[in-house]
Parts: structure tokens; sequence; C-alpha cells
């Protein structure tokens, strides 16, 4: 059989799940290149994302998003992938993904994500009041579209990264000869 899709493995979920920590590992053990869309826009724009969305706004942030993962469909292969945590939010990115590879959904809990998040600077959409309940609200929207969009689920709460990686790395390989 033919298969039409890539090689990557593409990390979808919520802020705090470790995809960067865990895509990083990833790629070391796999040997493979590892790139993250919020480093790779941040670099090209010359702003950090907080930057970004003060001066041009969500909007264009996701627009950057739809435009850097179109291009990355002709570029990367076996390649790690880490993405923002609002990157499946667009029909079209959703599809993009899916094409460029495995694509594995790190899930936490509110709980854990709160805990994870309580003190960061560097995210728009979590700052002002009440974390906990803005936490919970956007992950009742997304959940389900992680869920959708991925091949592998992995709930990270309370495994260690390395530990996650070598899960990762086992349905992979599975994955790949399927
Ligand atoms: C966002 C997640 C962030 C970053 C931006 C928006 C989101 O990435 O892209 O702040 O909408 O969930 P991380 O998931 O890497 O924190």
């Amino acid at each position: 059989m033919v298969k039409l899709r890539k090689n990557n493995i593409v990390l979808i979920g919520y802020m705090g799940s470790g995809k960067s920590t865990v895509g990083a590992l990833l790629a070391k053990m796999l040997n493979f290149e590892f790139y993250d869309t919020d480093v790779m826009i941040e670099r090209r724009e010359q702003q950090t994302i907080d930057q970004l969305f003060e001066s041009k706004g969500e909007e264009h942030f996701r627009e950057l998003e739809t435009m850097l993962i179109r291009e990355l469909i002709s570029s990367l292969d076996t390649s790690v992938l880490s993405t923002g945590g609002g990157m499946p939010l667009r029909e079209q990115n959703r599809k993009l993904l899916s094409e460029l590879g495995f694509v594995v959904y790190l899930k936490t809990s509110v709980q854990a994500s709160v805990k994870r998040l309580r003190y960061d600077q560097t995210r728009p959409l979590l700052k002002g009041e009440n974390l906990e309940d803005r936490v919970g609200q956007m992950l009742e929207l997304r959940a389900p579209i992680y869920e959708a969009t991925a091949d592998m689920r992995i709930v990270t709460d309370l495994i260690r990264p390395k530990e996650i990686a070598e899960i990762i790395i086992k349905e992979y390989k599975k994955w790949q000869i399927s």
C-alpha cells in the first residue's frame, strides 16, 4: 500500500503539555531533526509570540501558522515537529498536520496544565485572572479537536518525558509499517 503521508512525528496538544521537551528528546533518540513551529515563527518575524499577539493580533498569528505548515509539507520529512497549542484549530491545518506524518496528542488534565502554566509569562492567551477557569474552558473546546486529529494520544500528567518518548517511538514504528 502506498502511504500518502510523510514520516514526521507531529506533536499536538495544549500549552504546557510537554511538546517541546518531548519533541527534542524524541529527535535525539531517533536521530531526527527537531522543529518547533512557535520558534520558527518567532525567528522569521523577529518577535516573540507575545509581541506578535500584541502588535498584530491573534488572527495574524494564526495566518502565520497556516502559511508555515503549508510550507513544511514540501520541505519536512523524517523529522519531529512540535506545534503551537492552537495549530489544530483550523480545519486546513488539521489536514496538513495529518499529511505531515504520525500525529501524537500529548494530553494533560486541567490541574496539571494549571500547575505547569501558573507562573508562565510568555503565553498571551493565558494572561489575566482565573487561570483554572480559562484552561478548563479552552480544554473543553479543544480536547475533541486534538483527539480527532491524532493518530495516538498519551496522558502526560504522571509520566516522565523519556518514558513518553519511548512509548511514542514504539507506536511510531508500528505506524510506519502499517
Ligand atoms: C497557543 C499556544 C502557544 C503559542 C501561542 C498560542 C495556543 O504554543 O502558539 O501562545 O493557542 O494554545 P505552546 O502550545 O507551545 O505553548
